[in-house]
């Protein structure tokens, strides 16, 4: 094997490795909020020295590059990252909704080792105005079957109620529906008026509505 094929091999083999590597460098999903900040932090550990060049983008479009020791940051995102040019972590501020999408960095060591990593940020609106609505306002015990719902803003919402302080299953004398927003109680019994509370979660945040007493006669 001549030598230049023998360096082509082995700068194949250390890109591999690289690239091997490189699958870890950042994790798979991030979610934020909306006009909130989020860091997709890398695994690289801090060095003396800033790394020889660190290449965001999302969704295959530029926002920086860091190169011969400075900063390119792309117009739409000035004044909303922050690079830590020794980690390639980065920092985004002030989220809206359409900056989910695939985030991917590329960086170039010192000792010019390629790592790459890529992955999916989430932006959510945060959970709001949580309100409890009752298909009856009064019920009469042993008779009657009462159902509440629970409406509230932001994005995939997951439902939690509460009677008292215990969190409420489904079970025999109550269904839960409709993604476990409304609650129907089957057979009311006095024991049954609450107060009720509905407490609304997704990955960056959680509400809850008010109590809700239910009059049984
Ligand atoms: C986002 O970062 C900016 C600048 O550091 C800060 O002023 C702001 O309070 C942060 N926002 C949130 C929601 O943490
Ligand atoms: C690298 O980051 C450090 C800390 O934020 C900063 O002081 C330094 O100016 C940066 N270096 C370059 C070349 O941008
Ligand atoms: C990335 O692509 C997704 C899906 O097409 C889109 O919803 C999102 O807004 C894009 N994000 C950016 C920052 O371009
Ligand atoms: C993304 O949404 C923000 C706020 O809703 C808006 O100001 C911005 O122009 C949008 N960007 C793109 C690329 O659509
Ligand atoms: C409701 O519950 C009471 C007490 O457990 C029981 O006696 C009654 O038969 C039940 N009524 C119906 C309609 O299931
Ligand atoms: C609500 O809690 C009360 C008090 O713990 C209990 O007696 C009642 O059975 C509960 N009702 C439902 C529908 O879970
Ligand atoms: C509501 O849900 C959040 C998120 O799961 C939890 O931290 C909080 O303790 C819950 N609140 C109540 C009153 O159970
Ligand atoms: C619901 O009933 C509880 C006592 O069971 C009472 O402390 C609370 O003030 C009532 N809430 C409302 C909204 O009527």
């Amino acid at each position: 094997m001549d030598s230049s094929h023998y360096y082509h091999t082995l700068t194949l083999f250390i890109t591999l490795i690289g690239l091997c590597y490189g699958d870890r460098v950042l994790p798979d999903t991030l979610f934020g909020a909306v006009e909130g900040n989020v860091t997709f932090t890398t695994t690289l550990t801090p060095t003396n020295t800033p790394q020889f060049t660190i290449s965001w983008s999302v969704n295959g479009t530029n926002i920086l590059t860091f190169a011969n020791n400075a900063n390119k940051v792309s117009p739409a995102y000035q004044g909303r990252v922050t690079l830590d040019n020794f980690t390639g972590s980065l920092e985004l501020r002030n989220l809206a909704l359409n900056d989910s999408g695939t985030y991917s960095v590329s960086i170039v060591t010192q000792d010019i080792t390629t790592l790459q990593g890529s992955m999916e940020l989430h932006v959510l609106e945060q959970v709001s105005n949580v309100v409890i609505k009752a298909s009856a306002s009064d019920v009469v015990e042993f008779n009657s079957s009462v159902s509440l719902s629970c409406s509230s803003s932001g994005s995939s919402p997951s439902y939690h109620w509460l009677n008292g302080s215990s969190e409420v299953t489904a079970s025999d004398n109550v269904q839960l529906d409709d993604g476990g927003s409304t609650l129907t109680i089957v057979n009311v019994t006095r024991y049954d008026q609450g107060p009720w509370r509905c407490n609304v979660t997704n990955p960056v945040s959680n509400d809850i509505s008010q109590s809700f007493n239910i009059t049984i006669y």
